[in-house]
């Protein structure tokens, strides 16, 4: 039987340099270079509100071979950080992490789970789908290469937006106004709150009211646009157009060649937004969900 060999034991007590190793040799063949730190492991657990007393590690013997991190926001939990090592993998040990967080999130009463996967990881898509978890949508993992070249490269209604720098925090209600499906995990107003002084942000007027926002960081590695979304009472185009007034402007502030966004959905205005202004999608990410009540 699968998995027979392998015993459990809470996340919070194993040491953060075991659980590093780990990691590292779970994710040495990812699709994307991986590699953590203790420092990257201890900010991602704060950042993501990550349970380590309700997070797992796969023991084989009293060596760490698997790992899964549970986030618990409310009555919402995220899946993150699930590998198995490279030589354990195949062997029922992803199966058996992720069904302990499923009896983990019955226990807390969770009513959903959700996580994001590659799209190309048939792997984990196969172990998730296995256990009911269904795709929803569809983040982009963006990048940007060179500056655009001229003002308004899209086809839409740029329209008439006063376009203005704001202190970040200004902007964290707008997010869940403005975003009709809930932002990624990442980017709920709750996980940006804990770093809004390193965030700059600026927003779009039409008339006295807000109609778009975004987020961003200028880091050494080029420009990192954290969100953008407009306000879903405005028209379709419009909103395409204030976002794209707002990337246009950060690119004026900011004029760094390299840029990404990350888990920004691939279908809609804010996808538009972010090609006319030179993006293009490196990687796509299924956002999946397990409904539990
Ligand atoms: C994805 C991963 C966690 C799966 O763990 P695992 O221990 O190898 O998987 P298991 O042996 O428990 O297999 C469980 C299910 O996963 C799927 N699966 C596992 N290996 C697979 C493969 N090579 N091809 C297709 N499906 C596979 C199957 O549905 C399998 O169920 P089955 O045995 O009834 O067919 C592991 O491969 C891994 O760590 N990969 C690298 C990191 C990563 O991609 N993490 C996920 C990030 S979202």
């Amino acid at each position: 039987m699968k998995g027979v060999d392998y015993w459990l034991t809470e996340a919070a007590n194993v040491d953060v340099d075991s659980l590093v190793d780990l990691f590292n040799d779970a994710y040495s063949q990812y699709y994307v270079p991986t590699v953590v730190t203790a420092e990257r492991l201890i900010n991602l657990v704060a950042r993501e509100d990550i349970s380590m007393r309700n997070s797992y590690i796969a023991l084989f013997g009293r060596r760490p071979v698997g790992v899964v991190f549970l986030g618990i926001r409310g009555s919402r939990g995220y899946i993150c950080g699930m590998g198995v090592r490279i030589a354990y993998q195949g062997r029922g040990v992803g199966e058996l992490l992720m069904r302990r967080i499923l009896k983990e999130a019955e226990t807390l009463e969770l009513d959903s789970l959700q996580l994001e996967v590659v799209d190309r990881n048939f792997r984990a898509i196969g172990l998730y789908a296995k256990l009911g978890f269904v795709p929803i949508r569809v983040l982009g993992v963006w990048e940007r290469g060179r500056m655009p070249h001229r003002k308004g490269m899209g086809t839409c209604d740029l329209g008439d937006f006063d376009v203005r720098r704001v202190p970040s925090f200004h902007v964290l209600p707008l997010v869940d106004r403005f975003n009709e499906i809930r932002p990624c995990w990442q980017n709920e107003p709750t996980a940006l709150a804990k770093f809004y002084s390193r965030l700059s942000a600026c927003v779009a007027r039409a008339g006295s009211g807000e109609a778009a926002y975004a987020l961003y960081v200028d880091t050494d590695e080029g420009l990192y646009i954290v969100d953008v979304a407009a306000s879903p009472s405005l028209h379709k185009g419009v909103r395409q157009g204030a976002c794209e007034a707002l990337l246009e402007r950060i690119d004026l502030d900011v004029p760094r060649r390299m840029a990404r966004a990350h888990n920004i959905p691939v279908q809609g205005y804010q996808g538009r937004a972010l090609q006319s202004r030179g993006f293009d999608i490196e990687l796509k990410q299924q956002e999946m969900v397990l409904c539990l009540r």
